[in-house]
C-alpha cells in the first residue's frame, strides 16, 4: 500500500493554489447560539448538507458497500452473533471474561471462528471496493473537480491557506484508514474521505453531518458565554466545522489540517454551504495562532491517529492559543481505560483493538488506546473532565478547560 505515497509528491502541484495569508477579524460583541435537532433536520438543512453524484450510478457503488457495513455493525453486535461467540470460545477453553491473551493472539483465536474471520474479511474487503469505487470516480472527472475547488479557492466566503512547500511529519504521511494515498497523498482526498464516509462508511447514519451537528450542539461554552472564536483541529472535511458555523454563526471559525486537500475540499464546502469558515493547512501542534484566541477548541478522532509526542504537543499548544476560561471539547475513540469500553480486557477487546491497528491501518492507535491523553491535557495546565461514551457510542468525549 505504501507506493501510493510516492503520488503526494506527484501531485503536490495540483493543490499548490496560492496561498491567502490568514488575518484575525474582530471579535464580535455577542454570541449568537442556533439550536439545531439533528435528529430532526429540516429540508433546506438536508439539502445543504447533501452529498450528490452527478450520476447515481456512482453513488450506487458507495451504496452497495453502505450495504454491506450496515450488515456487518447490526451483526456485530446482533444477540445471535454474541452468543455464537461466546459457545465457540467457551469451547476452545477461553471465555467472554478477562484474557491475558496479548491483543495479536486474542484476534487470532477469533479469527479461527468462521463466522467472525468471514465478517472481518468482507469487512476489508468492502472497505477496500469503497475507496476504489470512489477514487476511480474522483479521478475519472478529475478536471471537472479540480475545476470546481478553483473556483471557491479564492472566491470564498471564508478564507483558504494552503501551504504546499510545509513538511510533513513522517506520522502523518501513513495511509490510514487504508485510504489509497492517506489524507495527505491525493488531490481528491478531501472528496473520498466526506463520501465515502457519509455515503457508506457511517451506514447511513450520518448522512447530512447528522454525527458532527450533534457534537457541535453539544458542545459546552465558557463559562462567560462568549464564544467569538473557534477552532477545530485535523477537521479534515470540514463536517465539525460547518456545524460549529451553524450554530455560532457570527463567530470566526477555523479548520486546520496537515493536509492541504483536506482543508481544500473542506474550504470548497462551505463556501459552496454559503457558510464562510476559514480553514488552513496547519499542524495542531505548531498551529501559528496568537496565544489567548479562541474560546471553544474541538476536535474529532485526531489523537489517535497523532504519535504520542505530538499529542502532548498538541496539549500544550492548544493551552496557549485558548484563553483563560476557553473550553476544549475533545472527541476520540476510547482507550483501554475507558470502563464503559471494556477493550483491555477481553479477548474481543483487545482482538477489536488489534483488527483496528492493524487492519484499518490505524499505526498510532495500539499505543493511544493504552496512553492516558486527559493525563496530558492536565499536565498541559488545563482542568479536565472526563465523560466516557455520551452518546453510548463508541466516542469518548473529555472537557479540558483553560483555568482563568
Ligand atoms: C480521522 S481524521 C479526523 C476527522 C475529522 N475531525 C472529522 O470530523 O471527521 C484525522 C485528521 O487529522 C489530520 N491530522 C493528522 N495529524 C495532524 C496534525 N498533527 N495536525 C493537524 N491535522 C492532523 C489528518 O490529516 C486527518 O484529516
Amino acid at each position: 500500500m505504501t507506493d501510493h505515497l510516492n503520488r503526494r509528491s506527484v501531485l503536490a502541484s495540483a493543490v499548490a493554489v496560492a496561498a491567502a495569508t490568514a488575518t484575525v477579524g474582530e471579535a464580535q460583541a455577542k454570541t449568537v447560539d442556533v439550536k439545531i435537532d439533528a435528529n430532526n433536520l429540516s429540508p433546506e438543512m438536508k439539502k445543504k448538507h447533501a452529498v450528490r453524484f452527478p450520476k447515481l450510478d456512482d453513488e450506487g457503488r458507495l451504496n452497495f458497500s453502505e450495504g454491506i457495513r450496515r450488515w456487518q455493525l447490526a451483526d456485530k453486535e446482533g444477540k445471535a452473533a454474541v452468543a455464537g461467540r461466546q459457545a465457540y470460545l467457551e469451547s476452545t477453553g477461553h471465555s467472554l471474561g478477562e484474557t491475558k491473551l496479548s491483543h495479536e493472539e486474542a484476534w487470532n483465536v477469533l479469527m479461527q471462528y468462521p463466522p467472525y474471520a468471514a465478517r472481518t474479511r468482507i469487512e476489508w474487503a468492502n472497505h477496500d471496493l469503497m475507496y476504489e469505487n470512489m477514487f476511480s470516480h474522483l479521478h475519472k472527472n478529475r478536471d471537472m473537480y479540480l475545476a470546481a475547488m478553483d473556483a471557491t479557492d479564492k472566491a470564498g466566503p471564508g478564507k483558504l491557506e494552503l501551504n504546499p512547500d510545509m513538511a510533513l511529519p513522517e506520522y502523518t504521511t501513513h495511509e490510514i484508514h487504508r485510504m489509497p494515498g492517506g489524507y495527505v497523498g491525493d488531490p481528491f482526498a478531501g472528496f473520498a474521505y466526506h463520501w465515502t464516509l457519509t455515503e457508506a462508511y457511517y451506514g447511513g447514519s450520518s448522512r447530512y453531518d447528522e454525527l458532527h451537528t450533534r457534537m457541535a450542539q453539544a458542545c459546552r461554552v465558557p463559562a462567560t458565554g462568549d464564544v467569538n472564536r473557534i477552532l477545530d483541529i485535523g477537521c479534515s472535511a470540514g463536517m465539525s466545522t460547518t456545524a460549529f458555523k451553524e450554530r455560532f454563526p457570527d463567530a470566526e471559525v477555523w479548520g486546520i489540517d496537515v493536509a492541504g486537500p483536506m482543508v481544500r475540499y473542506a474550504h470548497h464546502r462551505s463556501a459552496k454551504m454559503r457558510l464562510g469558515c476559514n480553514f488552513a493547512q496547519r499542524l495542531a501542534e505548531d498551529s501559528k495562532f496568537p496565544d489567548n484566541h479562541f474560546d471553544v477548541v474541538f476536535d474529532f478522532l485526531l489523537t489517535h491517529e497523532v504519535t504520542i509526542a505530538a499529542a502532548k504537543k498538541i496539549a500544550s499548544e492548544m493551552f496557549r492559543v485558548m484563553r483563560p476560561g476557553a473550553v476544549w471539547m475533545h472527541n476520540d475513540l476510547p482507550r483501554e481505560d475507558n470502563p464503559k469500553a471494556g477493550l483491555g480486557h477481553t479477548i474481543e477487546g483487545k482482538a477489536h483493538v488489534w483488527n483496528t491497528h492493524r487492519h484499518n491501518y490505524e499505526p498510532w492507535y495500539f499505543r493511544y488506546a493504552q496512553d492516558d491523553f486527559p493525563g496530558m491535557l492536565k499536565a498541559a495546565g488545563f482542568d479536565v473532565q472526563v465523560d466516557n461514551d455520551p452518546r453510548g457510542g463508541f466516542i469518548a468525549a473529555v472537557y479540558a478547560t483553560k483555568p482563568v
